[in-house]
């Protein structure tokens, strides 16, 4: 019965939502009724080349290191890395790929011949570290190997031998010189690429060069057993989009993946980059706006890989990406070793949220790099090793590896600066095994906070809870003495209200929501 008591009622309660919904500035609508594609795992890999401290000191210790080991991998190292559920982990590189000879890296260490590596620090490579020990490496964090083979200066013969090594149970040449080297079974490699950066520092090809070579070696790459290679070509650097043309037209058939290469550099200038601290906000947007151009990059190969595989059977991986600044001083500059800040933090999420949204072609990816070497998610010193903002990030983003993607619509106000601007507020969401909604926002601007509302169509929301990452200055970072700077903490800004998600961003915030 309507009586004056309801009609007020509904009048407040109208006036409540409309009061509400006008402090948010920003709407997100999560399409929670409209599924899109599954998030691969892979999505979430990761990169760890021979450079610098990336292998030796970071990952390999020895033996008989006094550094907690297990096989001489570091078992500090090696937890956290548990901790991330890592899926997939990219080796030897990189430039260090294509001049790798895998057989200077097996049989008894006193052996194994020492090389220069010529393009990081014309360090010497003793080679203690190879295919066994990455094997096993792989095993102790759960995660799976994603070989990149040499093309650059190796044989035909040598890549199709590393593949019979790693993968044949036949009594063959190399399945026996693997089993003479202390390993019976073979090893499961799905991923494996035909070299790297083949445009640059893997021997300056063009692509058409680069394709008729992609045909030559992958006809001798064989599926021993029930091991089936997914075959990853190498793809362009930045917006050479000419480059992913000429791969989906030569071998469009024959390649299963083609990858992507792109860094983010505060300046945009290789000369100077910019400083991975003390950088002011100009150095801050001008990181941020160059990093979103991974939308664009990603959007248009993904039109031409369209035109050409309408199926989408061709994955895109997006194989190296992350930020690259000028070394920290007093270090060799070939070990690229950088500061780790929540800049880098925000960078990590704002590239999930556009790789969530393309997971329907993008289908692996594999930050630069793990540990040590540019944004790498855990430095270590010795015995002591720290976590990064970046890892705190593949920690909270976490839930989406498996999960399916919802399609989110982001409306609200700009980060300005100076005559430029970037959206302040970025999102993604998805939808875990268990029902549950993980949604990520993003506020990108160090200045302002911003209220989002967000409508879950097709949901009936009850309750939310998360965690947020956020620091007081811009460049905020772990150390060594200080390794909890940057961390997450529990979120108490976020409450559902008529069905509709409200959260406070702080400035330069990350905010990981649990929707039930
Ligand atoms: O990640 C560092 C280097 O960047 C890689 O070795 C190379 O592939 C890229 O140019």
């Amino acid at each position: 019965m309507i009586t004056p008591k309801t009609v007020l009622l509904h009048v407040l309660a109208l006036f409540s939502a409309v009061s509400s919904a006008s402090a948010a500035d920003a709407v997100v609508t999560v399409s929670a009724d409209k599924p899109g594609a599954v998030i691969c795992p892979e999505i979430y890999g990761q990169f760890a080349e021979h450079l610098g401290h990336g292998i030796y000191g970071g990952i390999w210790v020895g033996e008989d290191s006094k550094i907690p080991n297990v096989r001489g991998i570091r078992s500090d190292v090696v937890a956290a890395l548990k901790n991330l559920k890592v899926p997939v982990v990219r080796w030897p590189g990189g430039c260090f790929a294509d001049e790798y000879h895998w057989k200077d890296g097996v049989g008894p260490r006193c052996d194994r011949p020492s090389i220069i590596n010529t393009n990081w620090g014309s360090v010497v490579e003793d080679n203690s570290f190879g295919t066994h020990e990455f094997m096993d490496f792989c095993e102790q964090i759960g995660a799976q190997p994603y070989i990149c083979g040499n093309l650059g200066s190796g044989t035909v013969a040598e890549m199709s031998q590393w593949v019979e090594y790693m993968t044949s149970d036949a009594q063959s040449p190399m399945a026996n010189l693997r089993r003479a080297n202390g390993r019976d079974k073979p090893w499961k490699v799905k991923f494996f690429a035909v070299g790297n950066e083949s445009w640059g520092c893997g021997g300056t090809m063009t692509p058409e060069y680069y394709c008729d070579n992609f045909r030559r070696y992958n006809s001798f790459l064989k599926n021993y057993g029930d091991n089936k290679l997914v075959r990853i070509a190498c793809g362009p650097g930045g917006g050479d989009y000419n480059w992913t043309k000429v791969c989906m037209e030569k071998i469009g058939g024959a390649m299963d993946a083609v990858s992507l290469h792109q860094y983010t550099i505060p300046t945009g200038d290789w000369g100077r980059k910019g400083a991975a601290t003390g950088f002011d906000e100009s150095e801050w947007f001008s990181t941020l706006k160059n990093t979103i151009y991974m939308e664009e990059l990603v959007s248009e190969n993904c039109k031409i890989m369209d035109a050409a595989d309408s199926q989408k059977r061709v994955g895109l991986y997006v194989d190296e990406w992350g930020t690259w600044y000028d070394p920290e001083p007093g270090t060799n500059g070939g070990f690229l070793i950088q500061q780790n800040s929540l800049r880098d933090a925000i960078v990590a999420a704002l590239n999930f949220n556009i790789f969530h949204a393309h997971s329907d072609r993008v289908r692996m990816t594999n930050i630069a790099q793990m540990v040590n070497v540019l944004q790498c998610m855990i430095m270590t010193d010795g015995d002591k090793m720290c976590l990064t903002p970046t890892y705190h990030v593949f920690e909270m983003y976490k839930v989406h590896q498996g999960a399916t993607y919802l399609p989110v619509a982001v409306k609200g106000p700009e980060y300005d600066f100076g005559d430029r601007s970037i959206p302040a507020i970025s999102a993604t969401a998805s939808r875990a095994g268990d029902g549950a909604v993980h949604v990520d926002l993003v506020n990108a601007d160090p200045n302002a906070a911003h209220e989002v509302e967000c409508d879950l169509s097709g949901m009936n929301a009850k309750s939310v809870s998360g965690r947020i990452l956020t620091a007081d200055k811009m460049d905020a970072h772990n150390t060594f003495d200080n390794p909890d700077a940057v961390k997450p903490a529990a979120f108490a800004g976020a409450k559902i209200e008529g069905g509709r998600l409200i959260v406070k961003m702080p400035p330069k915030s990350i905010v990981a929501l649990e929707v039930k």
